[in-house]
């Protein structure tokens, strides 16, 4: 198992957002947390990279205990994290950009520029552009890119298909199984797009107010009932 959480609870002041969350993700796996807005799902991903602190809980990966840990030693233990709105800088280059994920697993020099070119040529063609004069599209692969030039080995992936392109999320949806597939990576990624959620997860999530309130095949999701029970669609 690469990641687990056990009865983890957080939010923001004394407002308890995040309640009483316990999963797990083993090596290897996609696993898609899915839910309606504002159920949570961000809170969550911040808790796990440890934006926000935690109220109560574990988290562990492998067997270190990494609740009390700052963003910057989880990413160092290898925790690769690609936040809901991309969070890139704009004004920098896209390779300024690419730098600022050496950190992910702990060995700057191993910074592995050709593995993000291999994933997304895009930005060996961009390198040297601002990174705010990319699309939607680019800048969610910038954002992926980044986390890979260091050397994760979990990667927390937050709404990728957001405000991108059909044919640019379906892409995405193939660069993460690859990921899966030829580097071995671990993925939890929150989704609420029905096709990228078919294309990668293994089996899924659902978040209701805070609370992991059951779990599904991802086929379970063809049926448009349950889809519209647990997504915004
Ligand atoms: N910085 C913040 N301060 C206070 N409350 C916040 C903050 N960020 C989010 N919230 C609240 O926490 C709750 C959960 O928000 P969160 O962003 O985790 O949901 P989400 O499931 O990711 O939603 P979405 O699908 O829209 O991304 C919401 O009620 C939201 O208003
Ligand atoms: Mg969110």
């Amino acid at each position: 198992m690469v990641l687990k959480v056990n009865h983890l609870s957080s939010g923001y002041g004394n407002v308890k957002i995040v309640n009483d969350v316990s999963l797990e993700v083993n090596t290897k796996e996609i696993i898609a947390l899915i839910g309606r807005n504002g159920v949570g799902k961000t809170t969550l991903m911040k808790s796990l990279i440890g934006h926000i602190k935690s109220s109560s809980g574990k988290i562990y990966l492998h067997d270190n205990d990494i609740t009390k840990l700052s963003p910057a030693k989880r990413a160092a233990l290898g925790i690769g994290y690609v936040p809901q709105g991309r969070g890139i800088f704009t004004r920098l280059s896209v390779l300024d950009n690419l730098r600022m994920g050496e950190n992910v697993g702990g060995n700057p020099r191993s910074t592995n520029f050709e593995r993000v070119f291999q994933f997304f040529p895009i930005l060996k063609e961009r390198g040297n552009q601002k990174a705010g004069s990319l699309s939607g599209g680019e800048q969610q692969q910038l954002s992926i890119g980044r986390v890979l030039v260091g050397n994760p080995e979990l990667i927390l992936l937050d709404e990728p298909s957001e405000g991108v392109q059909p044919n640019i999320v379906q892409a995405i949806g193939e660069i993460i199984r690859r990921l899966r597939d030829e580097e071995g990576l671990t993925v939890l990624i929150v989704e609420q797009n029905l096709d990228l959620i078919g294309a990668v997860a293994d089996h899924c999530v659902v978040m209701d107010k805070g609370s992991i309130v059951t779990q599904l095949a991802t086929k379970d999701l063809n049926n448009p009932d349950v889809a519209r029970k647990y997504l915004a669609i």
